[in-house]
């Protein structure tokens, strides 16, 4: 609005000044477009002027459901960690999720996961696209033979397969072959898509999978503050997701990526030492009398160990243990420093017993296949003194009646 146009104060505080930035004298931060539209000379045209200005590179913005600038830059980088094409951020990491299979499977069509992956996810595929007429098959991570042989099947009725698949898993931190798994699905026409939370996204990006999906609550976000998800791929196959993810609405907050954003300058120091202090507490537990096993790819014992040893550069910040004979929720209960609650990968650490929350869809047997049991807790390290966190530890172990 012009200046010298006379208005009342309502009329002004609606249209207020806007300072338009020299190229030469920018934020160091880059301002959050906390908009949920943007104007245009004209509609006509609007989606072939869109697609057009893409395809050389360019970004026009309409309404922030459909794209938003500071979601475009988080997009931008996180497609450039995972050495991919183009990226699409979500409210959360089940909206990632979700919106994919949504967007790419038909009734008909098959998904194969393992029975080792985050529960809403196997919920997801059992239950929700169940019901769309869309089928699956669960194996365990430890059994790819199973796998190979149901790949040398097609689906019935001609349908496609995707194979979706976590490594390390949520929550027992088993390590998925990704060089035979890739090699399956791709000798098998299945799309796969790796939900890398667990590893983060600076890891796996060189394997061959179609499509790398994140919850970014975890470690890229970091602090404990946001929900957030983003899938990489292809531009073909992210442009299609993006078709459903925009009629879905399940679209991130620019502030929340803003945050995303300012988590990640500090993820490549925060992964690693959290590792670190991972590792550390690792071995403590494992040489404890109370408890009966460890589940942490970065221990020599660990049976992923070697598979993780090749693929991986860090090992992540989540282990599980399982105790002997005390009860996980009683144990969890005596921690101080760790917080009795869900999620993983943030500054501080978090203690959460398994069972109650991701067992609750799997049979007996499937739960023992899996290592859910009441003795079972998952343990996130964040970046505090480890050797805090080994007494932390070391006292609830000890005062914890069995
Ligand atoms: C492996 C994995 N995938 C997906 C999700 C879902 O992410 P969000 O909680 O951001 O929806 C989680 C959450 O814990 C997870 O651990």
């Amino acid at each position: 609005m012009s200046r010298d146009l006379p208005c009342s104060l309502s009329t002004r505080v609606n249209h207020p000044p806007r300072l338009r930035l020299k190229e030469w004298n920018l934020p160091s931060a880059q301002p959050i477009f906390q908009a949920a539209k943007f104007s245009v000379d004209t509609l006509d045209g609007w989606v072939e002027r869109s697609n057009e200005a893409r395809e050389s590179g360019e970004e026009l913005f309409l309404y922030s459901r459909i794209s938003n600038p500071t979601l475009r830059e988080l997009e931008m980088l996180l497609a450039e960690l995972q050495g991919r094409e183009d990226a699409i951020t979500f409210a959360s990491g089940m909206a990632a999720i979700s919106a994919s299979l949504l967007s790419l499977v038909s009734k008909g069509d098959e998904i194969i996961l393992f029975r080792e992956s985050y529960q809403p996810s196997r919920t997801i595929v059992k239950s929700m696209l169940g019901r769309l007429g869309v089928g699956h098959q669960l194996f365990s991570i430890t059994k790819l033979g199973e796998l190979e042989q149901a790949l040398a099947t097609p689906v019935r009725g001609g349908g496609n397969r995707i194979l979706f698949f976590e490594s390390p898993t949520n929550p027992i931190c088993r390590v998925a072959d990704l060089e035979r798994i890739c090699r399956l699905a791709r000798d098998a026409g299945a799309l796969t898509i790796l939900d890398n939370t667990f590893a983060g996204p600076h890891q796996h990006g060189e394997f061959p999978v179609d499509l790398i999906l994140h919850s970014l609550t975890k470690y890229a976000a970091g602090h404990g503050d946001v929900t957030a998800g983003a899938v990489m791929g292809s531009r073909a196959l992210v442009a299609r997701i993006r078709e459903t993810a925009i009629l879905l609405g399940a679209t991130l907050d620019p502030h929340a990526a803003f945050l995303i954003q300012r988590g990640l300058k500090t993820y490549g120091l925060r992964y690693p030492a959290q590792c670190r202090g991972a590792l550390e507490v690792a071995r403590f537990l494992s040489s404890h009398p109370r408890i009966a096993r460890v589940f942490y790819p970065g221990l020599e014992s660990d049976p992923g160990h070697a598979t993780a040893r090749r693929q991986m550069k860090d090992m992540g910040a989540v282990l599980a243990i399982e105790l002997k004979e005390l009860d996980a929720g009683a144990f969890v209960s005596k921690l101080k420093l760790f917080a009795f609650t869900v999620s993983l990968g943030a500054t501080e650490s978090l203690a959460t017993p398994v069972l109650p929350l991701y067992g609750s869809d799997l049979t007996a047997d499937e739960k023992r296949e899996c290592d859910l049991t009441t003795r079972t807790v998952r343990l996130s390290i964040g970046l505090e003194d480890p050797t805090d966190l080994i007494a932390d530890l070391t006292q609830a172990l000890d005062s914890t009646q069995v």
